[in-house]
């Protein structure tokens, strides 16, 4: 709708600069937002307040002339001049009402991507394999897991990458324990973090252990295969307990989207050699350096990316830049887009740069961080356990099935054990995935049962029983929603808004592929299911006369029950029949 406001504005602007009253070659882009309050018209433009000063005109004057030479469209019902000049649109409920009803007909719900779309790249989750995943790899996990998904429901060819840290110095800490104890270590091995611990206090406490270790880093990077066992083995241990954790959050990734670090160890060469070649490396202290202009320190001195430590050692950008060039080269990706903390924005903005410098990155490519803050506990501070410990996501995600389940137990006393069990999983497991995503992106929260477990407020129980109630509806009357025609008829102002919300499905996830932002898609949900409750208390349904008006209503409620549950599909959580 708002790209057909603008053409029609763009339009007006073209006759009038034709008809000479307007200075030809104005250019600015027109701005149409959604209204708040709807008796103002549906959509809104500040296109007269823009092009007043370089039209030499008062801002209402060229508005008036903008609305005598806007194009007749069947969409639009009326345009009007709002406070110091702004276009006011109101949509045509019939032409609305057509949309719905084509949305209705089609499996996207009238969902298409506005932009051509693209091979993108989707980096996401990428823990480090030396230790449990903890509360920090949940927002990255989460996060691009529903972008992903709203990708590639818009049309988007995507491609999952694990980039889990699996080859660097811990490594040869951990192998060395193995080797010196395997009996014990094959035990322990069940809980990473123990076993983390052990063989950091061996290497703190014995340097000769810790020679052994740095002995160890060297030969596996060789490729000396009794190394290599070992760490497989232990990479395979710890895959899997991603993977349980995987599975536990319904995420879509499995062993087919890894590609850690180690997948890169054969390029690392390369990479500093084409460096070299390129007369980009200066050597500084010993270690491979490029310095960057465009990243300066506060005393104005380049920034540099390190690509070689002074010992031969590769490190974490060089495999980044390895990894960029082989997903623009080899994968030809459109597009990558990486799910990591905040904290890491200086250092993906420097492999960015150098990795087009470098040409390893190809010049249309898109590449994007898409950086998250941290997780806090209910106190503001760094989630922690109460003895200071990191907290284990699977300990997080059973208490929040356990929460689930009492409070589910509670309102439904007469649910059967199966059935809890079901409900009380989709329900804690969502709770914790839409807190989650429902912040904005790049802000920090706080983590907090109570309110992620509430039934009311913008959370999982809330749209998860909105979504409840549309079915129950339709049990009730003992039809399916898809059996509804319709025809939808916008008559009560209830009804319209409604249908107006319905009608920004598209545009909401079209926002939401492009800047990475599920919470837009969260907020979009939470207001839908708003304006059904309105609805549905407002206009009566099951009790309703007049066959027609009922038949327009059955179908906006189907339409809205399949466009909560596509969404709720969409971040993750899964929609529930009853709860
Ligand atoms: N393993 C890294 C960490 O835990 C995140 C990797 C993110 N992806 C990347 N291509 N650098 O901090």
């Amino acid at each position: 709708m708002k790209d057909t406001i603008r053409q029609l504005i763009q339009q007006a602007l073209d006759n009038l600069a034709g008809q000479g009253q307007l200075p030809t070659g104005l250019s600015v882009a027109i701005q149409v937002e959604n209204t708040k309050d709807k008796t103002h018209g549906d959509f809104a433009s500040n296109i007269a307040l823009m092009l007043a000063k370089p039209a030499g005109l008062k801002p209402r004057e060229l508005a008036e002339r903008l609305i005598a030479a806007l194009p007749e469209d069947s969409a639009i019902s009326k345009v009007e001049i709002a406070g110091p000049g702004f276009l006011n649109f109101f949509q045509n409920p019939n032409a609305l009402a057509e949309r719905l009803q084509a949305a209705f007909a089609d499996t996207q719900l009238g969902v298409r991507k506005v932009s051509p779309t693209q091979r993108v790249i989707v980096d996401l989750s990428s823990p480090n394999l030396a230790k449990e995943m903890h509360v920090g790899h949940l927002r990255s996990t989460i996060i691009g897991d529903a972008v992903a998904r709203v990708l590639s429901f818009l049309g988007d060819q995507v491609i999952r990458q694990n980039h889990v840290g699996d080859w660097g110095t811990q490594f040869g800490m951990l192998l060395a324990y193995l080797e010196e104890n395997p009996q014990a270590a094959e035990s322990e091995l069940a809980d990473l973090e123990q076993f983390y611990r052990a063989a950091k206090k061996r290497f703190d406490d014995s340097s000769e252990f810790a020679d052994r270790a740095r002995a160890l880093v060297v030969k596996l990077q060789a490729g000396d295969a009794q190394c290599l066992a070992l760490w497989e083995r232990f990479n395979a241990v710890s895959l899997s307990h991603c993977q349980e954790v995987y599975d536990r959050l319904g995420v879509q990734l499995g062993p087919a989207d890894v590609r850690g670090e180690s997948a890169y160890n054969e390029d690392l060469p390369q990479i500093v050699q084409a460096l070299q070649t390129q007369g980009l490396l200066t050597e500084s202290d010993g270690a491979q350096c490029v310095f960057l202009e465009e990243f300066q320190n506060a005393d104005g001195q380049s920034l540099p990316v390190i690509v070689q430590k002074a010992g031969g050692g590769y490190l974490y950008a060089t495999t980044d830049l390895a990894a960029i060039r082989y997903r623009s080269q080899q994968l030809n990706a459109d597009r990558v887009l990486y799910f990591v903390d905040q904290r890491q924005a200086l250092h993906f903005q420097m492999v960015f740069a150098l990795a087009r410098k470098a040409g390893f990155a190809s010049e249309q490519i898109a590449l994007e961080h898409m950086g998250f803050g941290t997780m806090n506990g209910a106190d503001g501070k760094p989630f922690k356990t109460r003895d200071g410990g990191t907290v284990k996501l699977i300990d997080l995600l059973n208490e929040a099935e356990q929460r689930a389940y009492a409070l589910v137990q509670s309102k439904n006393p007469e649910l059967d054990e199966t059935e809890l069990r079901q409900i009380a999983r989709a329900v804690g497991i969502g709770a914790v995935k839409y807190a989650d995503l429902s912040k904005h992106r790049t802000s920090d929260y706080s983590f907090n049962f109570e309110q992620m477990l509430s039934f009311e407020g913008n959370t999982a129980p809330y749209l998860l029983y909105a979504r409840t109630r549309v079915a129950s509806l339709f049990r009730k009357l003992g039809q399916s929603a898809e059996q509804q025609q319709g025809p939808i008829r916008l008559e009560a102002e209830q009804e319209q808004a409604l249908a107006a919300a319905l009608a920004r499905f598209a545009e909401v996830l079209n926002q939401v592929g492009e800047k990475g932002l599920p919470h837009l898609l969260c907020s979009y949900l939470y207001e839908l299911a708003g304006l059904f409750s309105s609805f549905y208390e407002h206009c009566p349904i099951l009790s309703c006369e007049d066959a027609a008006t009922q038949n327009s209503r059955l179908c906006l409620a189907a339409l809205t029950g399949r466009t909560l549950e596509q969404g709720l599909n969409l971040l993750g959580l899964e929609p529930l029949e009853r709860m």
